[in-house]
């Protein structure tokens, strides 16, 4: 079980962002946006589904992950709250979000199937996030020192994410979801989840005018497979999902913990 802090973040995202945030990166600033574009369908959805999920555990096993789920659905409500008004500038920016229709359609297929199948997803997610959250919190410079306040959000995101990866996982085994669909879904979100971050990313790109500049695939190919690129760095601890004993909490969260007592100034605990 995790103790799980609902914090908000004291960033002031009323202010317009600029084109290329991310350093002046045209790369960079077109794939963490379009990640950003994702959140507030995709964390509505693993609220949703662990919610659900906690609903059809039996009464005893409710009350042991009774705190954790408050915990983990609040971190998840200010998360895409957050993104939905950084969501608002993107648009200002003659960006377009196809990415959370798509997704939402997707989700509509899961309505009246057993609870586990959303679970699952959401943990298969989680892994995703988790393992993205950790590299971003091992490489902050990438963020750049442009909008201190962009960065600040997401290493705050990441941070949360890494604390709270094993919810959805957890709850999935106290329902007793097996490995074969955990490593269905999986697969499946892993297509899915690469799919909809490369089709939105070049779209955010193309919108920008700076798909076709040599700067921006230099800078894809660094971000992704350079010395401390993304796919290069993930690659292995992505892998380590299909194990069928893996944890989530097998993985190291030491830069999360270091970051939220690094930081404590920039948030303040909600209900503390
Ligand atoms: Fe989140
Ligand atoms: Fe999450």
């Amino acid at each position: 079980m995790t103790d799980l802090v609902v914090r908000r973040l004291l960033v002031d995202m009323e202010q317009p962002i600029a084109r290329h945030w991310c350093d002046g990166d045209a790369f960079r600033s077109a794939l963490f946006n379009a990640l950003s574009m994702s959140f507030p369908v995709g964390e509505q959805f693993f609220i949703d589904s662990v919610r659900n999920g906690f609903k059809a555990l039996p009464p005893g096993q409710q009350a042991q992950f009774d705190a954790e789920v408050k915990g983990f659905i609040g971190q998840e409500a200010t998360h895409r709250r957050l993104h939905a008004l950084y969501n608002a500038h993107l648009d200002k920016l003659g960006l377009v979000n196809d990415w959370a229709p798509r997704a939402a359609a997707r989700m509509k297929l899961l309505d009246g199937l057993d609870p586990r199948h959303a679970v699952a997803l959401t943990a298969a997610n989680e892994h995703f996030t988790a393992i993205l959250a950790d590299w971003m919190l091992r490489n902050p410079d990438l963020l750049g020192t442009q909008d201190p306040r962009l960065a600040t959000l997401w290493l705050w995101h990441s941070a949360e994410e890494s604390e709270h990866k094993s919810t959805a996982f957890d709850i999935y085994r106290a329902l007793g979801g097996d490995h074969a669909w955990r490593i269905t879904w999986f697969r499946r979100i892993t297509t899915i989840f690469l799919g909809d971050t490369l089709r939105q990313t070049v779209d955010n790109l193309r919108r920008d005018g700076t798909l076709w500049k040599f700067g921006t695939w230099k800078s894809a190919w660094t971000t992704l497979f350079g010395p401390r690129g993304l796919v290069r760095e993930t690659w292995r601890p992505w892998r380590e999902y299909l194990k069928p004993d893996f944890h989530p909490n097998q993985q190291d969260s030491t830069l999360s913990r270091r970051w939220l007592a690094d930081n404590a100034s920039r948030y303040t605990a909600v209900g503390a």
